[in-house]
């Protein structure tokens, strides 16, 4: 009985021989957000493009909403290969030593998704992922959110109303600068203790795009919420870069239009997504949104003009010039 056992064995194993011997290639793909926001839909449109593309020689897995890593860990796990992608946003790379794409958090510097485009898609887009490989990533793509609010339980009207008040933000300088510039205390945070941070009053407020807002549920545990639509967030595609040089071609290549065509469909759909999310919260009604008057945007504008200055020495003033130029918006 045994040997018939084992001889079964063989014959499973026999057959099973070329497959196994081709077991697929696993990209783990972590990320910070709900699966069901713009990051968490173009991710689950990779994978299934990609394992489409590789008939299956290629198995994505994604772990959405901190599941695997936080912000900083995940960054540190890519460079160590313990996952082999991520679509960090671009207000993150300053820890690991890439502070250039904390341009994009400059405030009012984009005014609407087609400019952003400009760059992304243009040679500073290109230029930027570069500065990425010697820190052992890849730069595959540029993906979207959207545009940022604020949010606090207490109503945000005018720059003055920042004052004293502590602010959740990412791991970005610019964005430091921008609450000090309000007169706000600014607090590094990992996006999955935001929500906890803001109902224990941690903090006061935070900024983030609506998707994000209503997906944390960060609606039910803040009063107001301001339409400012001061600062953008997007991300940077990023591979392990050993791991993806050592690919076949065959298989970056299709790896690639999956990543060209996941982009496409994210970004294509991504301010609909915001729109949606705003449209839920308010239908909640847990949040007062606040709209601003043009005198008070314009206000807004001015108190936070100042970071332009502030932060030229680490960004670079060349490249906030550069990222300008090509926008074709206004020097400050
Ligand atoms: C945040 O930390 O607020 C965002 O970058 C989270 C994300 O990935 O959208």
């Amino acid at each position: 009985m045994r040997k018939l056992v084992l001889a079964a064995s063989i014959a499973v194993l026999a057959l099973a021989g070329p497959a196994s011997a081709q077991a697929p290639i696993v990209i783990k793909f972590s990320h910070v957000v709900a699966s069901d926001t713009p990051k968490g839909k173009a991710a689950e449109k990779f994978k299934e493009l990609a394992e489409k593309y590789t008939d299956g020689k290629v198995k994505v897995e994604v772990y959405p909403n901190s599941t695997l890593y936080k912000d900083k860990e995940e960054l540190e796990a890519l460079q160590l290969g313990a996952v082999q992608m991520l679509a960090p946003s671009n207000s993150k790379f300053g820890p690991i030593g890439v502070r250039e794409f904390e341009v994009f958090d400059l405030p009012y510097i984009l005014p609407d998704l087609a400019t952003l485009r400009k760059v992304t898609d243009g040679p500073l887009g290109a230029k930027l992922l570069k500065l990425l490989e010697p820190k052992g990533m890849t730069g595959l793509a540029y993906w979207d959110n959207g545009f940022k609010q604020m949010s606090a339980n207490k109503k945000l009207v005018t720059p003055a109303d920042y004052k004293g008040l502590k602010f959740r933000i990412q791991s970005s300088k610019v964005l430091e600068a921008q609450f000090r510039a309000l007169g706000s205390i600014p607090q590094v945070m990992a996006f999955g203790e935001v929500y906890q941070a803001l109902q224990t009053g941690v903090v006061d407020g935070q900024e983030n795009t609506w998707s994000n807002i209503y997906t944390q549920k960060m609606h039910e545990v803040q009063k107001y919420a301001t339409v400012t639509n001061h600062g953008y967030i997007g991300y940077v595609v990023v591979v392990n870069k050993k791991f993806w040089d050592g690919l076949p071609a065959d298989i970056r290549g299709q790896l690639d239009k999956a990543m060209k065509e996941a982009t496409a469909f994210g970004n294509g759909q991504s301010a609909k997504e915001n729109d949606e999310a705003l449209a839920e919260i308010k239908k909640s009604g847990k949040t007062e949104i606040i709209t601003l008057t043009p005198e008070q945007d314009a206000a807004m504008r001015k108190a936070m003009d100042p970071v332009y200055k502030d932060v030229a020495n680490r960004v670079g003033q060349p490249l906030i010039d550069e990222f300008i130029k090509e926008t074709g918006g206004v020097s400050h």
